[in-house]
């Protein structure tokens, strides 16, 4: 029988606090879950998250009741506050977890971009700005369960990936390696909860709702961890330029990546299914599909839906997911039972809702 896990959340309140308590709450090895925000101490989750009411009890704390969660024997916190916060605070929160016995025992899952990069200057270039705790980058492991599983299995420190980056690496994964893969064209489209629950000029619904538009064009910080990723698999003579658009929905990420690889390795349709196919086998949450997929398969769900198409030499593959769930609470999660030991699927293989 697997040990059980005693969860807090940082920052959950917002749009991953509520998907981590949503998804934790049907997790059978989680005993327990505590929550923080600073806005809504007292109050009950359900008044910021309504689909929770008579689903998860409790409330939400000013800040983690420290001596009770080192009592717990399988400590788990996830961090679901925005870029830069959990940098800013790390040190002062392992002085806490020193005092409290905590920091051999804790597992901590980053879902903000603060530890996903290794390299000081990469993370300045593509946050525009200095990292707050340079000491602490490269402790923690990239929480991608599809590219690097094994170093998850244990791991104490989880950045868990962007959800563009998620969406876009799993499109390009299984031909991650290869020599000369040329021009890479990435367009992909979010919905507007990928800009977190506090109303801004790009997500208040008037402007987005009859919109389509792109923005951080060939800027966006996601694509330090995508590149990152082809250059740690030896992948070479590529140059990828990501476009990201902002789509009139409200979750969902849809990439599409298309490139010219050499006709030498015979990326044809039939040979690339077999390719994706194989290279996915053991992965549970990652969907082949014919034509194309749609975010409204994968929306609620922690599926990453993906099509791969080829015609006179050009490639192009497709990936669908719900940038809340397997672009975000849902990867986290699976983060957590591979971490911990469990079953890779447990509380997460529902589908999603149709039509969404
Ligand atoms: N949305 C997505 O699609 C997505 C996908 C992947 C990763 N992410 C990343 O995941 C993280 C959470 O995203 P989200 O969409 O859930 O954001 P969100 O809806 O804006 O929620 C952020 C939460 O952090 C708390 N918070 C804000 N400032 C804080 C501070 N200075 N100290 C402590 N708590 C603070 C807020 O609660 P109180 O104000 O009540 O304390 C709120 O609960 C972000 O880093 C984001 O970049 C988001």
């Amino acid at each position: 029988m697997a040990h059980r896990v005693q969860v807090y959340i940082l920052g959950g309140s917002g749009y991953g606090g509520g998907e981590l308590l949503r998804l934790l709450s049907l997790h059978p090895q989680v005993e327990s879950v505590r929550a923080v925000s600073r806005k809504h101490v007292g109050e009950p989750f359900w008044k910021t998250h309504p689909n929770l009411c008579r689903v998860v009890d409790g409330a939400f704390e000013a800040e983690p009741d420290w001596g009770a969660f080192a009592e717990a024997e399988h400590p788990v916190m996830f961090s679901a506050m925005p870029h830069f916060e959990l940098a800013q605070q790390l040190a002062a929160l392992e002085q806490v977890w020193a005092k409290y016995g905590l920091t051999e025992r804790l597992t901590l899952i980053d879902l903000s971009g603060d530890f996903r990069l290794d390299s000081a200057e990469v993370f300045e270039r593509a946050y525009g700005k200095p990292h707050p705790y340079p000491r602490a980058l490269g402790s923690f492991v990239y929480g991608l369960p599809e590219w690097q599983k094994e170093k998850i299995k244990g791991a104490k420190r989880i950045a868990s990936p962007g959800c563009f980056a998620t969406a876009i690496q799993l499109a390009l994964l299984p031909l991650a390696g290869l020599k000369n893969l040329g021009f890479i064209a990435v367009s992909a489209a979010t919905g507007s909860s990928g800009s977190g629950a506090t109303p801004g000029e790009t997500t208040h619904h008037p402007t987005r709702a009859n919109d389509f538009r792109a923005y951080k064009v060939l800027s966006h910080q996601h694509e330090a961890e995508i590149t990152r990723l082809l250059d740690a698999e030896k992948t070479s003579g590529y140059s990828l330029a990501f476009v990201p658009h902002s789509a009139p929905l409200v979750r969902g990420i849809f990439a599409t990546v298309q490139l010219h690889p050499p006709a030498a390795l015979a990326l044809n349709t039939q040979a690339l299914k077999k390719l994706y196919e194989e290279f996915y086998r053991d992965a549970p949450f990652v969907r082949l599909v014919e034509d194309t997929p749609r975010v409204a398969a994968v929306v609620g769900s922690n599926f990453c839906d993906i099509a791969v198409h080829e015609k006179y030499g050009n490639v192009v593959i497709m990936a669908a997911l719900d940038n809340l769930v397997k672009g975000m609470a849902g990867q986290a999660v699976q983060n957590m039972s591979i971490a911990q030991g469990f079953e890779k699927t447990e509380g997460l293989s529902a589908a999603g809702i149709y039509p969404g």
